[in-house]
């Protein structure tokens, strides 16, 4: 076994900036398996393709075959699991990818990674580890006044990708429980900053504000989010590698509840503020209420109670500054941004918007 990890879904968000921090620190060798769906784009990874201590493959998770032989080829010490079809609303559109990849390729990982480490010594099965990363929309939708998310909290999904999600991680708690694979599982709240494709929240406000488009909030914009820099989301991550127990869930999250119709106001005045001379000024006046997401989940809240008292994790950057970085890269990224907006992307947002229309109103 090497001191190498092999990633899955390293060229997503979350993923690209997880490998480009563990490259960063010099972590070690990286192993990066992504389909390069929709989501995927290796322009984030530019800065770092060449490196002798990454390799990049185009390949499914749901490839038995293949992640096998990537295993036993690189011989990794752990594996950390990102790969999924993420997107809420694509869910509700169209959930048979979401079934596919996060259910049968999360199965397929387990069942591979059991191959392999019978594979290992015995030492070497003490170190081995697989990180399933999670979402805490596993446990469905708060009341305003109810408790926040904790790993004893029962599951509740609400739309076909947290479903999808909430399998996967009971899948991985039966392979810790019947063939002692040891798996680590995080339960992550929204993670916003640079690299996220503009088919969530703050990255599509930010990118149709710079052009003028209607700002689009579902319902009543006070659905409550907890936002967290993905920075800190990939050093939580990296520390439960580290230190986690196996078989434990470890809840991720920043402390920053904050309603949608806020965050896009604060994103308006932020742009207000770092485009002066915009044609749009006040951005606050683009934003538009449209008809609401199906089965729209009302609140999420994280207790990091459990990671930051066992691990000694707790988030570095607050909503305020990790915002400001993530307006301030998409301003100067705008290569990377025109890369991902292109055709497909357009054909989106046809698709995801245009029935919404009904419910439109200028709020500003
Ligand atoms: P993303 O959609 O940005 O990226 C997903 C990546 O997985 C893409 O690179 C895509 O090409 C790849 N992929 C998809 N299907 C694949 C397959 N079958 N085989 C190999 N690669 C495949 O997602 P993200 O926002 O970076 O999320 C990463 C993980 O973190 C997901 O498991 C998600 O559930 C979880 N999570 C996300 C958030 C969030 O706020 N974005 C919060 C908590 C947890
Ligand atoms: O909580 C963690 C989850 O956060 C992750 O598991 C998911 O992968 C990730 O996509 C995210 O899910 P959300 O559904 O919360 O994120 P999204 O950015 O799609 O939406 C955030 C909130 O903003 C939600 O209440 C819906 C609302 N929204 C979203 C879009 C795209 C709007 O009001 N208008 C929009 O155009």
């Amino acid at each position: 076994m090497t001191n190498g990890i092999l990633v899955t879904g390293g060229a997503g968000f979350i993923g690209g900036n997880f490998v480009l921090h563990w490259l960063g620190e010099e972590l070690g060798p990286v192993v990066n398996l992504d389909k390069l769906t929709y989501a995927g784009n290796l322009q984030t990874l530019v800065t770092v393709q060449h490196r002798p201590d990454y390799t990049f493959v185009q390949g499914d998770i749901c490839d038995g075959e293949l992640v096998s032989r990537l295993l036993a080829e690189h011989k990794p010490r752990a594996i950390v699991h990102f790969a999924a079809e993420s997107h809420v609303d694509r869910s509700i559109l169209g959930p048979e990818a979401f079934l596919k990849t996060n259910i049968d390729g999360t199965f397929t990982l387990l069942q591979a990674a059991r191959a392999y480490m019978a594979t290992l010594s015995e030492e070497e099965q003490k170190e081995f580890r697989f990180l399933h990363v999670s979402t805490d929309e596993v446990y469905g939708t708060l009341e305003p006044n109810d408790p926040a998310f904790a790993e004893t909290t029962a599951y509740a999904p609400n739309s076909p990708y947290a479903a999808s999600k909430a399998a996967s991680d009971f899948l991985a708690r039966a392979w810790v429980h019947t063939y002692k694979l040891p798996v680590l599982v995080t339960n992550c709240s929204n993670n916003y900053g640079p690299y996220q494709f503009p088919e969530k929240l703050i990255p599509l406000m930010i990118t149709h504000a710079l052009a003028g488009k209607p700002l689009p909030i579902y319902g009543d914009g006070m659905q409550v989010r907890d936002w967290l820099f993905v920075v800190d989301h990939c050093k939580a991550i990296a520390a439960v590698l580290a230190k986690g127990r196996i078989g434990e869930t470890y809840n991720v999250g920043g402390c920053n509840q904050r309603s949608n119709r806020e965050v896009v106001e604060t994103l308006c005045s932020l742009l207000d503020e770092l485009v002066p001379d915009s044609k749009y000024k006040p951005h606050a006046q683009l934003i538009t209420s449209v008809k609401d997401r199906p089965g729209h989940d009302r609140r999420y809240a994280i207790d990091a109670y459990k990671i930051e008292s066992e691990i000694g994790w707790t988030p570095e950057e607050s909503f305020e500054t990790g915002l400001r970085k993530t307006v301030e890269w998409y301003l100067t990224n705008k290569a990377w941004v025109d890369g991902v907006t292109s055709g497909s992307y357009q054909q989106w947002v046809t698709q995801n918007y245009s029935g919404r229309n009904d419910r439109t109103e200028v709020v500003k």
